[in-house]
C-alpha cells in the first residue's frame, strides 16, 4: 500500500489573483499604510496582505478577505476573534462578514489544531462506506472526541462536509491539503502511525 505523503511546504498561500473583471486602468486600492503590525501576523505577513489588497479596486478590497485570512492563518495556525476584527478592520467591512467567512470554509481553524488535522467526511455518499466508522476508529485510536485535540498536540479530529471525492469514499483530508481515500480501519492506523512518527521526529529535531 502506498503511504500518502504529507504536504511538505508550510509557504504562505495567497488565494486569489488579479480581481477577476477588473477593467484595465481600473484605481487599485490603496494599500494601507498607517496600520500597526498586530501582534499575530509579521511585518512579512501584513506586506503580504497589503499585495492582495492591492490587487483590487478600493470599492472591492474585502474580496481580498480569504487571501488575508490566510496570511493570518499561515502565520498563527488558526483564526482568533482578533485576527478578524483586523482583517475586518484592514478591508473596511464589518467583522461579522469576515466572521462568516471564517466559519464556512473548513480550513479556517477557529481554534488551535495539533500538528496533523484530520478531516474525515462524513457526508451519505462517505457515510454508506464507513466514513462515521472512520472518525469513531480515528477518535478511539487517538483518545480524543470529534472536534479534539490529542494529548501530545499532534493529532486533531475533526468532522468534514463532502470533499468532492466521493468515489473514493470514505475519504479524509490531512492538514487541508493531502487526499486520503478508501480509508479502512488498518489504513487509517497506518497513516496514523506514519504521521505520529513524524511528529517525534519533528518535536525532537
Ligand atoms: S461525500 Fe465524502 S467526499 Fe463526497
Amino acid at each position: 500500500m502506498s503511504q500518502p505523503t504529507l504536504p511538505g511546504s508550510d509557504a504562505p498561500q495567497t488565494p486569489g489573483g488579479s480581481a477577476p473583471g477588473t477593467p484595465a486602468g481600473t484605481p487599485r486600492a490603496a494599500a494601507p499604510a498607517t496600520v500597526a503590525t498586530p501582534f499575530f501576523v509579521s511585518e512579512a505577513g501584513l506586506q503580504v496582505m497589503k499585495r492582495e489588497i492591492a490587487k483590487y479596486p478600493p470599492e472591492q478590497k474585502a474580496s481580498a478577505v480569504i487571501a488575508c485570512l490566510a496570511v493570518v492563518q499561515q502565520e498563527r495556525g488558526w483564526i482568533s476573534d482578533e485576527s478578524e476584527a483586523f482583517v475586518a478592520k484592514l478591508l473596511e467591512m464589518p467583522e461579522i462578514a469576515v466572521h462568516e467567512v471564517t466559519t464556512f470554509y473548513n480550513m479556517f481553524n477557529q481554534q488551535p489544531v495539533g500538528r496533523f488535522k484530520l478531516n474525515v467526511c462524513t457526508n451519505l455518499p462517505c457515510q454508506l462506506r464507513g466514513g462515521q466508522d472512520a472518525l469513531e476508529h480515528l477518535c478511539s485510536r487517538l483518545g480524543v472526541a470529534e472536534g479534539g485535540t490529542s494529548a501530545d498536540g499532534a493529532f486533531t479530529v475533526q468532522k468534514a462536509e463532502c470533499l468532492g471525492a466521493c468515489a473514493d469514499a470514505p475519504v479524509m483530508l490531512v492538514n487541508d491539503r493531502q487526499m486520503v481515500s478508501f480509508m479502512t480501519p488498518e489504513r487509517l492506523d497506518e497513516l496514523v502511525a506514519m504521521l505520529a512518527s513524524r511528529a517525534v521526529i519533528e518535536r525532537a529535531a
